[in-house]
């Protein structure tokens, strides 16, 4: 039975590839480790830089040109001064506060037309990737096989600030040690962050974010999602906060722009910070998500996104205050749906199950390992099976409990609480107390600044009758349970109308009052304080103490699992650890899929193809006038391809959330590409990567120069880059030898021009 199906799964595998045309190149590869285990293989597949031209810690190299941006997103510098280009998801937030109904940036778009004509945003900043060292043997080293899963967190973690230190002493850099191989393995990241980041440049949503939601998640795709930020620095160009008189800063590598396209089976590959994947997860895992945690965050964000545009659509202010908030909550509402489809149609669960009956073989025929290992997967299935009945509850109080802002802001009192409540005669007292104060100022006028009382309550009473009905009693909060009953008989629409109406956080006025006089008796009464502690109470003495061994338990097990895993198929396969949010490199070929029967997607699309999906009355399918008049004059200047301008493209890289922005780079180290979704097909390959499916949807390059000089007019940008064309190679007379790489003939330009490109391709290690 099992062989058959591995059988079947292998040559289904093999048709499909065939079918895609394509060869798979799952991975998300760490940009140290590409000249040990990528290089000759990208050779191979068209890439004609070094390893040391795209990863090098002593000389500028591509990866200086990637950054993290805020930490949720990644953006490219594509010019000498510090010109960053990214998604406009990614821009999102920083486009939405400066934009109000009389100056709608969303709707309008925005341009720098001049230096100074950029917006600064405060809580912005972009992150380089200095350089990144196997910490491996440091941190295992403190580790012994009596420890458990906590004793070894803490041991791990006090190396951990040694370790740092001793990295960024004297630099001003921060560092990062983070679990890799979900604790096999463990490296140091060392990041220069520059804390001013200025909006340069957006189009407005109906490009930016066109297809909305409708079209999110899938292929074809048709959005101009990219914006534009530049990132200063002090005179020094170390990095400073804000200050008028910061300069650009001068990076140490940017990305040329080339203008020649790609072509199906181009070479790309694509540099980021992808957050989080799991592909080790197990068939409980997978089984977990498709039962308890998938559904419940759809069924509560189902609810969430349609008050909240009851109250969008009936008022313009709320509208762009709610407008970052609802797509956040949307896109993953929309992604939990496709992933458990995905899950379901690939029959992931029994690909799982195969890969674990392969462990369980192999641990099982060897004495030694099966002490070790044979255990593993039996104690993992009876920690996921007492896992389970925590899973919705944990699921709701991220998603409904704390899900309504009030009690977020509530939440954020406590410091002040804390402070609060020391002794009269502690010294440190009203100091302390001052601080936690503006502390909570701080965070309750960010949060006010986008919201909507109105809207926040209809949200909280929703939220707290969800949580009411679908929670097993004993897991819910007091505030829901006695409190409720007692005060209110039961009734949450009489409590969230007095919570709104009394708490200090409902309204700005009583919470400026309150912060201009600090009382703890204020706080303790406060009825939003009281329902938020309530419910982070009961989850930190109640919930936690039940799951937290479990947890830890799941951990070793994963833990084992996955080494075992990677001893058992070492002289088989490649690994990479799961995304974590630290720098990644993946490549791969631009090419089409078979989506499903009879159906064939093309690998680009066009601005014919926007045209096509023009629908005036659907708000998510408005074309700009503007941009319709320049398709119609068919005014495309040097941007267009076969008469039309290409718009995206889509290739078998391997990204996920957090990747948004990355730049899509090309065999010569250009740029092509602007990164920004996943596909619908392979909505469930951030647990298990679908080679025949699975692809990175891309916004073309030409499309978003396009809209900077004919839509913006904005010749200053385009002026910044280093445009780059590639004539076309000659094809290759029979008489040369197939494995030397051709190189860019007419490119003047070579992108990292200190190294010529490589003169022989170099045997792959596959
Ligand atoms: N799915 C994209 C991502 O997670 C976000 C796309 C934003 N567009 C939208 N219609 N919400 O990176």
């Amino acid at each position: 039975m099992f062989k058959s199906r591995k059988w079947a799964i292998a040559l289904l595998s093999c048709l499909c590839l065939t079918a895609g045309n394509l060869r798979a190149d799952e991975g998300m590869w760490l940009p140290l480790h590409i000249a040990r285990l990528n290089i000759g293989d990208m050779q191979k597949a068209g890439c004609k830089l070094s390893a040391e031209q795209l990863y090098s810690v002593n000389s500028s190299s591509l990866k200086d040109a990637i950054v993290s941006f805020g930490g949720f997103c990644t953006g490219e510098i594509i010019s000498g001064e510090g010109l960053i280009l990214t998604n406009h998801h990614c821009g999102y937030g920083a486009i939405q506060s400066h934009s109000s109904v009389e100056k709608n940036y969303l709707r309008d778009g925005f341009w720098a037309y001049s230096k100074d004509q950029e917006l600064p945003n405060p809580d912005l900043f972009v992150k380089f990737l200095v350089r990144m060292e196997d910490v491996s043997q440091r941190v295992l080293a403190k580790f012994n096989d009596q420890m458990t899963e906590s004793e070894r967190r803490k041991a791990a973690e006090t190396e951990f600030v040694a370790i740092k230190k001793e990295a960024t002493q004297g630099t001003g850099f921060d560092a990062e040690v983070k679990p890799y191989f979900d604790g096999n393995e463990y490296y140091l990241c060392v990041y220069e962050t520059y804390r001013d980041v200025r909006l340069v440049g957006t189009p407005p949503e109906s490009v930016g974010k066109f297809g909305g939601d409708t079209d999110n998640w899938m292929w074809p795709r048709h959005t101009g999602d990219f914006s534009m930020f530049r990132v200063y620095a002090g005179k020094d160009g170390k990095p400073a906060t804000y200050s008028k008189d910061n300069v650009p800063l001068k990076p140490r590598h940017f990305l040329p722009v080339s203008t020649s396209g790609v072509k199906e089976g181009d070479f790309t590959m694509i540099f980021g910070f992808p957050g989080r994947t799991n592909r080790f997860l197990s068939s409980y895992g997978v089984k977990m998500a498709l039962d308890i945690s998938n559904p419940a965050v759809v069924v509560i964000r189902d609810k969430k996104l349609k008050l909240m545009k009851e109250n969008m659509d009936a008022n313009p202010a709320v509208r762009i205050k709610y407008a970052a908030k609802y797509a956040q909550i949307a896109n993953y509402w929309k992604y939990f749906i496709g992933q458990s489809q995905g899950l379901n149609r690939l029959d992931v669960v029994d690909k799982k199950l195969a890969e674990e009956t392969a462990f369980q073989q192999w641990a099982d025929s060897d004495p030694v390992r099966k002490v070790k290992y044979g255990k593993v997967l039996a104690e993992m299935g009876s920690a996921f099976e007492k896992l389970r009945k925590f899973r919705k509850s944990s699921t709701y109080l991220n998603e409904a409990g704390l899900g309504a802002e009030i009690h977020t802001m509530a939440l954020g009192a406590r410091g002040l609480m804390e402070a609060l409540s020391l002794p009269d005669t502690s010294k440190a007292k009203s100091a302390k107390v001052s601080a936690a104060a503006a502390d909570l100022k701080e965070g309750l006028w960010e949060t006010y600044k986008d919201y909507d009382v109105a809207t926040d309550k209809k949200l909280f009473a929703a939220m707290m009758k969800m949580y009411r009905e679908d929670i097993l009693e004993e897991q819910q909060p007091t505030i829901l349970t006695a409190d409720l009953q007692k005060k209110y008989k039961g009734d949450i629409d009489k409590w969230t109308a007095d919570v709104f109406s009394k708490s200090i956080f409902a309204d700005s006025n009583k919470a400026k009052a309150f912060l201009a006089k600090p009382d703890a008796k204020v706080l303790e009464k406060d009825p939003a304080f009281v329902s938020a502690s309530s419910f982070l109470s009961n989850a930190m003495t109640r919930i936690s103490p039940q799951v937290m061994p479990i947890n830890a338990d799941v951990d070793r097990c994963n833990r084992l699992y996955v080494e075992g895993t990677l001893i058992m198929n070492k002289d088989a396969k490649k690994y990479y650890p799961n995304a974590n949010s630290t720098m990644r490199m993946t490549y791969g070929k631009v090419g089409a899929y078979k989506p499903k029967d009879a159906t064939y997607y093309n690998f680009s699309t066009t601005l014919d193809g926007i045209m096509e999906k023009e629908d005036p009355m659907n708000e998510e399918f408005i074309v700009p006038a503007k941009l319709k008049e320049i398709w119609q004059r068919k005014d495309y200047g040097r941007w267009a391809e076969n008469g039309t301008v290409p718009v995206g493209f889509i290739g078998n890289t391997d990204i996920t959330g957090g990747n948004s922005g990355s730049p899509v780079i090309n065999g010569n180290g250009e740029l092509v590409g602007l990164a920004f979704d996943g596909n619908w097909e392979a909505m469930s390959g951030d647990i298990a990567f679908e080679p025949a499916l699975q692809r990175t949807i891309s916004c073309d390059i030409r499309y978003v120069l396009l809209m900077i000089d004919k839509y913006a007019n904005a010749q200053n940008l385009i002026n910044e880059m280093k445009l780059v064309q590639t004539m076309p190679e000659p094809p290759v007379a029979p008489a040369v030898v197939p494995t030397v790489p051709a190189i860019p003939v007419a490119d003047k330009k070579m992108p990292l021009a200190t190294k010529p490109a490589a003169k022989k391709a170099v045997p792959s290690k596959k």
